[in-house]
């Protein structure tokens, strides 16, 4: 069964209301910028890769939209677009790298006319697409090598088809390890507050065939400690230059435990998600996040008393030395590696890598 993330079908954006899952599949098409702002913030569409891809065509459909003719005025209302889609969520790099990719091709043709910008930007997003389908094919292979039968696989949120064009990053490991004939098990953390792993992660993977079991984020310790988890692989929001990594909350509490018990600990994201404008993990912004997702549960009833205070970031960052390897579209990058600033040498090469013109 095919799960189509996110597509430009007839003029519009069509998704998977993922805020649906797992009770219900229903794709839903986005009319208007605003919309797809309110998408992008209540989770509708979600993770890195896939927002990248949101963020490109949001500009595409603006552009649609607009019945301006002078190309001065037609670039502005576009500026304006870019900059109003990157303060929709501020962690993924992605939205930006994508956001970035349709600002430049508006600035290297100036003197082109809005109907001829409206394809060469349709063109661009298609292109952002089908270099994340290909980078996941390629992290897959590159990272299934690591997949050995016998494996117990740990992760996190959900860093999947649901997060990607096609395929994921850290599922698509396991995506292609399956393929391959190997045999292992996968955990899923529930993932705390708003549950991408237990609604997200678990419905994919079964729809996959993928035997997979659901944990609460509680237990990773204990799993560990009694050797029933022999290897991490989580995906990734935002790579800092020295390798640190922000991905969803509880991904820190993951790593350090996985180093604590001696596994190995894997991350495995696209060069699109590193930002080589940002030194160390520290300098990475972190989403805050409503208090009613703590305070109340998916179906609206409170589970705390009201009024409570609440502390709702909704990522963390791991810094490099709790890292075993990056698995990349370039390959895998050991520690030592990501150090020696082999995986930023990398970034640098990659076509557009990086080049942000939204803050
Ligand atoms: O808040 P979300 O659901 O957008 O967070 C997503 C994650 O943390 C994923 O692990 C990350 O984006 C990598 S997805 C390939």
């Amino acid at each position: 069964m095919s799960i189509q993330t996110i597509a430009w079908k007839r003029d519009r954006i069509k998704i998977i209301d993922q805020t649906r899952l797992p009770n219900e599949l229903r794709y839903t098409y986005i009319k208007d910028v605003r919309q797809l702002f309110q998408a992008i913030r209540s989770m509708k569409i979600r993770g890195a890769p896939a927002l990248a891809a949101a963020g490109a065509l949001g500009v595409v459909l603006a552009a649609h939209q607009s019945r301006l003719r002078s190309k001065t005025q037609f670039r502005r209302q576009l500026k304006r677009v870019i900059e109003y889609l990157g303060s929709c969520r501020p962690t993924a790099v992605n939205l930006f790298w994508g956001l970035g990719r349709m600002q430049e091709v508006l600035d290297k043709n100036r003197d082109k006319s809005p109907d001829v910008l409206k394809s060469f930007l349709l063109i661009e997003a298609r292109q952002i697409i089908e270099q994340d389908r290909i980078a996941c094919r390629k992290m897959a292979k590159a990272g299934s090598r690591l997949i050995k039968n016998g494996d117990k696989i740990l992760t996190i949120c959900n860093a999947g088809i649901l997060a990607t064009i096609d395929y994921g990053t850290a599922l698509g490991v396991i995506y292609q390890a399956k393929r391959a004939g190997k045999r292992f098990s996968v955990f899923a953390c529930e993932t705390r507050p708003l549950l991408q792993g237990a609604r997200l992660t678990t419905w994919e993977l079964k729809k996959k065939g993928v035997s997979v079991r659901l944990i609460c984020d509680s237990l990773a310790a204990t799993l560990m400690r009694k050797k029933q988890i022999t290897k991490v692989l989580v995906g990734a929001d935002r790579i800092a230059r020295n390798g640190d990594v922000a991905n969803k909350v509880g991904t820190y509490n993951l790593a350090v435990l996985a180093n604590w018990h001696g596994i190995p600990f894997y991350v495995v994201a696209p060069l699109s998600s590193f930002d080589r404008q940002i030194k160390t993990g520290k300098d990475i912004p972190i989403e805050q996040r409503s208090p009613l997702e703590v305070t109340h549960n998916l179906f609206k009833c409170s589970i705390a008393p009201r009024g409570v205070k609440v502390l709702n970031p909704a990522f963390d960052v791991t810094p490099n030395q709790l890292i075993t390897a990056i698995v990349t579209e370039k390959g895998l990058f050991y520690r030592d590696s990501i150090l020696q600033g082999q995986l930023l040498r990398q970034s640098e090469n990659g076509s557009y890598a990086n080049r942000r013109s939204v803050p």
